[in-house]
């Protein structure tokens, strides 16, 4: 059982940012998840040097663009070794390895008619390094680098045949519908095949920085095209054919929305020229924004990946970008969210749920604990979450594979308060049940440590050391160590918090009132020692509350649903898809008073049947007791997808 799965090579001209790194951590939680479930794991990331702005940028510093590259591997490399990056190989596109596997590619594009001598005039943007064309500009300027006004280019090149691939690449795309994921981005592409490919320009003239064209030395090998041939070339291709036969073709390619249209149209038509099979999945993530504006370094807003780590370590930036950003969509960091999140999911729930656990496990029954009872609702709950987290990370839906695993986590805290072990411990005629109880929360914690060992590796790998597991991290595997188990000792070790709670909390309007302590936002921490004023009446935490999606939608469409005076079904667009969902809003608005209107719904509901038809989550109406139902409507344009909290 082997993987092979690669990230985009970063191109070398600025350190990487949040964005980029966003890319590395995700494809890193790929692989980790996969050396999980026993595959032979093979992951590639590497740097793309062989651009303008690279070169640009070193002769701005005065230095050889080789030196510069070789500095600029460095920042690099210690960049993810900070963030906990676990790749098996890194390629740099200026190595012999990756020089021989470009000239064998184009080579074989060559021979096979694919590519012939022309002349290229239009725009060039350096920073995306790719021809434009003018129907696309903004305002003169590049759509993607909005500052910058591409470059009008007029020089002999040579050009690869795109437009005889287009109809094998969508026969493929229509063979292989998960060839590109997420739906959003096949789609995109499936639209742009249909519109017909044009040939492309993959040389450049009177250049020195690149690759030299085998048949025709005095051009350099169009940067794209060069980057592409990385994925081949880092296993062998050009230098060693076994390996290259033994791990060719890739499994997954993780690379940003922006160049998908690279990797699932240019490189499988130079793969299919080169008659190489194709990749088998191309996995195209979304942007992550910084307090709402695009990342970017030449718009001077980008976030240093190594800053945020340094605020409480790689794991929490690791969770937050995983949990927090549905793959495949964009997402956006703020320190305020960053340190909500950290407080909620890490310093109240599951750090808390560990200290309390080693701590009573060593009060009650000196850091030893032993299997006792039936693991009951919880184990019944583990079982569950795990098939959950198993399907979801399989399709790559990783936020909601976590999200699979920290259900576990708040179910463990809920069973403590509703258990109350400190009340067990008082009557000695308890004890066989606060075995029980004491064993079932290290049980529940050590299935959601192993299931979070991929997001957060070195903090699970301390979570699982405390409360005593004796398998090695790298030894654990999903199916036999991710299920819960009625057996085995355990000692547990005490530690230092594992993340103390950030004081710095933006959310401190919530109504938790929690004695004594600082207003926190976390469901977990009325779960402590002793009854709150919370769990005395029906308020819940402000961590319950967000559980809830409340969405912004925009209605489509309206229908009557037949034989049904309350129902009406909706086409629904909630920003990131278009969905279908029956309300019961008909006695009060007609079809057609509904169509083009902004409304709010429950977005994460669970898809319920209603006279037949399946709805995908709930329309918010004012209901009064026996009146007909008032729309909840916004004051001002918001767009679909927003979220409403
Ligand atoms: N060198 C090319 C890729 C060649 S792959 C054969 C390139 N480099 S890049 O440095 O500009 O971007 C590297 C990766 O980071 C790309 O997948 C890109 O989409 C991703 N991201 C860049 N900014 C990003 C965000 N703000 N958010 C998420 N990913 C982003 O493109």
């Amino acid at each position: 059982m082997r993987f092979f799965l690669t990230t985009a090579i970063d191109y070398v001209n600025s350190r990487p940012h949040l964005g980029t790194a966003y890319e590395k951590i995700t494809a890193d939680v790929i692989a980790r998840y996969k050396r999980l479930c026993g595959f032979d794991t093979h992951f590639l990331m590497g740097n793309d040097e062989h651009s303008q702005n690279v070169y640009k940028r070193a002769v701005e510093r005065g230095m050889d663009p080789r030196a510069y590259c070789d500095m600029m591997e460095q920042e690099f490399r210690s960049v993810w070794a900070r963030l906990d990056i676990s790749f098996d190989d890194f390629i740099r596109t200026t190595e012999p390895r990756h020089r021989a596997a470009v000239q064998k590619m184009v080579q074989a594009n060559y021979d096979a008619g694919d590519i012939y001598e022309g002349f290229y005039e239009g725009w060039y943007c350096v920073s995306c390094e790719a021809f434009k064309q003018e129907k696309d500009l903004v305002d003169g300027n590049c759509p993607i680098h909005t500052n910058l006004k591409p470059e009008w280019i007029r020089e002999k090149n040579y050009f690869f045949r795109l437009s005889k691939y287009c109809k094998p690449l969508l026969e493929h795309f229509q063979a292989h519908p998960s060839f590109l994921q997420p739906d959003v981005r096949r789609n995109e592409m499936l639209r742009l095949l249909e519109g017909g490919l044009e040939d492309i320009s993959v040389s450049r003239a009177g250049q020195a920085w690149g690759i030299p064209l085998p048949f025709a030395p005095d051009s350099v090998v169009y940067v794209w095209y060069d980057a592409l041939i990385n994925y081949a070339a880092a296993v062998g291709y050009g230098t060693d054919e076994a390996r290259f036969s033994t791990w060719w073709p890739a499994h997954l390619h993780v690379v940003g929305k922006d160049i998908t249209r690279f990797h699932t149209v240019v490189w499988p038509a130079m793969l299919m020229s080169a008659r190489l099979p194709l990749p088998t999945q191309v996995f195209g993530h979304g942007w992550v924004h910084f307090q709402g504006q695009k990342m970017s370094k030449s718009l001077g807003t980008s976030l240093d990946p190594v800053d945020v780590a340094a605020r409480f370590g790689p794991d929490p930036l690791r969770l937050y970008l995983v949990k927090e950003i549905g793959y495949g969509s964009d997402g956006d960091f703020t320190w305020d969210r960053y340190t909500e999140r950290y407080n909620v999911d890490l310093a109240n729930n599951l750090g808390n749920l560990v200290s309390r656990l080693v701590a009573m496990a060593e009060k009650y029954r000196d850091g030893r604990l032993m299997p006792a009872g039936s693991g009951g609702q919880l184990a019944a709950l583990a079982e569950e979450v795990f098939e959950r987290y198993h399907r979801a990370m399989d399709l790559y839906a990783l936020h909601e594979g976590v999200a699979a695993a920290f259900q576990l986590v708040d179910a463990a805290n809920e069973y403590i308060a509703q258990s109350a072990p400190w009340a067990l411990a008082k009557d000695p005629g308890n004890a066989s049940r606060l075995d029980e109880v004491l064993f079932n929360v290290a049980e529940a914690i050590r299935v959601a440590a192993v299931l979070l060992l991929p997001v957060m590796p070195k903090s699970c790998e301390e979570i699982l050391r405390r409360i005593g597991e004796t398998t090695a991290a790298g030894s654990l595997r999903l199916e036999r160590d991710g299920r819960w188990r009625h057996e085995g000792a355990r000692e547990l070790t005490k530690g230092a918090a594992l993340w103390p709670r950030a004081e710095e909390s933006v959310t401190d309007n919530s109504t938790d009132t929690h004695q004594g302590t600082p207003a926190t936002p976390g469901a977990t921490q009325a779960a402590g020692a002793g009854a709150t004023a919370a769990e005395a009446d029906n308020r819940i935490a402000i961590d319950d509350f967000m559980k809830v999606e409340l969405r912004v939608a925009k209605v489509l469409e309206a229908e009557a649903v037949p034989k049904s005076k309350k129902l009406v079904k909706l086409k629904i667009d909630v920003g990131t898809e278009q969905r279908t969902i029956v309300a019961g809003i008909a006695e009060a608005y007609a079809p057609e008073q509904l169509v083009g209107r902004t409304i709010a719904i429950v977005f994460n509901l669970k898809p319920a049947k209603l006279m037949g038809i399946e709805s995908n989550g709930m329309v918010l109406a004012a209901s009064p007791e026996g009146g007909k139902p008032t729309l909840v409507a916004f004051d001002g344009d918001v767009p679909p997808g927003t979220r409403v909290r």
